[in-house]
């Protein structure tokens, strides 16, 4: 196609104003060493510290066993959307399972994250609703509320008195229902919402409460069940497959009446084709690996404070983290690329994160750790960190 067509001269701009910014988006593919944190990266071996995969379970041997065992019974595909004949047994019981774990009323299963977020809270909310999130909330989570054309306000980020302002507010208008919107581990920060305190405020104002854990889970709570386990007052839970589950997906925890709300009304459950057997049955060995896995998790937790108190002793700024989400807090665009670009040239993959998907002047490396890491990748991480400083 020619690059001189003036109808798609936006593209050339806007593609020219990222490369401007340091802000231009590529994709590099790599190939995993199954079982390490190492993967193959422009042919180099490189340490990854960029990935979800917290507990390493994408390559785990029972998971992958499961995963076959369900594409050999059941076929490579599901056929159609669930509501057609897409809704094979094993989904069926994988929701038995998941709401049984989890102690749900209900569960629906989703086919991502992002699908999940965008499509339920938009079929939740209306023109007369309000939604009010979290500003560090993940974007998945704003399509959601931008779809629904409810009135959409962001809170000041973890400020329960800023959400009681606006709650308050709105407590002299007529929405037909107002959603409070938070995640329990925040995606590029790492730190923590008070689900506590916003169970409470919600409660106190009438307003539903919908909270997202792909980040807790596997890593946080009690099993690694994540944040929102056992707490009474939420009214979508939901959990993604993509990271400590080790493969894809997601997951609305609700009560039955919700579940078969949103199979009437929700278009990201109704028009899409249901997730294929394999992945139902990675799905399914990894629930019940999950919650036998405390000693891994310890050790875990153990080099997640290793690292931070490591970086806090080199000066590095790492916000509020509490969990396996580092963020090394950089400043300018161009600075956080080119510190990637460093860790890189030394056997480490730390990504930047740039705007818009942190704020100005926040970019950052963000780094993950999972069970894959040694304690000695991690002393490689901060060497690497310390030479930067010193260069
Ligand atoms: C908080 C949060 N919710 C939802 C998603 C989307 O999940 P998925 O990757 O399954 O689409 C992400 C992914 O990055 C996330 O960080």
């Amino acid at each position: 196609m020619s690059n001189k067509n003036p109808k798609t001269d936006f593209i050339k701009t806007a593609l020219g104003q990222r490369h401007h910014e340091y802000r231009f988006r590529s994709l590099t593919p790599v190939k995993p060493i199954l079982g390490t944190s190492r993967v193959i990266r422009d042919g180099k071996e490189v340490i990854n510290f960029c990935s979800n995969d917290y507990l390493g379970l994408s390559s785990h041997p029972k998971v992958i066993e499961r995963s076959k065992e369900f594409a050999e019974n059941y076929g490579a595909g599901s056929g159609s959307s669930r509501l057609v004949s897409g809704t094979l047994d094993i989904h069926q019981s994988l929701e038995e399972k998941l709401a049984d774990t989890f102690g749900l009323e209900a569960v629906l299963v989703f086919n991502s994250g992002f699908q999940a977020n965008a499509s339920i809270l938009s079929s939740l909310a209306d023109r007369s609703s309000l939604i009010l999130a979290d500003k560090k909330c993940h974007n998945s989570l704003i399509q959601g509320a931008l779809l629904s054309r409810a009135d959409f306000k962001r809170f000041n980020h973890n400020d329960l008195n800023n959400l009681e302002v606006l709650l308050k507010t709105a407590s002299n208008k007529d929405y037909n229902r107002i959603w409070v919107v938070s995640e329990t581990v925040f995606s590029m920060d790492g730190d923590l919402n008070d689900i506590e305190g916003l169970i409470k405020l919600s409660e106190k104002y009438g307003a539903l409460l919908y909270s997202d854990d792909a980040h807790a889970l596997g890593v946080l709570g009690e099993k690694g069940l994540g944040l929102n386990y056992r707490k009474e007052g939420i009214d979508l839970s939901l959990g993604t497959f993509g990271k400590a589950f080790g493969s894809f997906g997601a997951f609305a925890g609700c009560s039955s009446e919700t579940k078969d709300y949103l199979i009437n009304f929700c278009p990201g459950f109704i028009y899409t084709t249901a997730l294929p057997p394999a992945i139902i049955g990675a799905l399914d060995a990894a629930l019940e690996l999950i919650p036998e896995m405390e000693s891994e998790r310890e050790t875990l937790h153990s080099n997640i404070q290793y690292l931070i108190r490591g970086l806090k002793g080199l000066g590095f700024k790492t916000g509020d983290t509490e969990s396996q989400i580092i963020p090394v807090i950089i400043g300018s665009e161009e600075e956080a690329m080119n510190l990637s670009n460093y860790l890189e040239e030394n056997g480490i993959w730390a990504s930047a994160i740039r705007p818009p998907t942190v704020e100005k002047d926040a970019s950052r490396i963000r780094i993950t750790i999972t069970l894959n890491h040694k304690k000695e990748e991690l002393d490689q991480l901060l060497k690497a960190l310390i030479a930067w400083k010193e260069r």
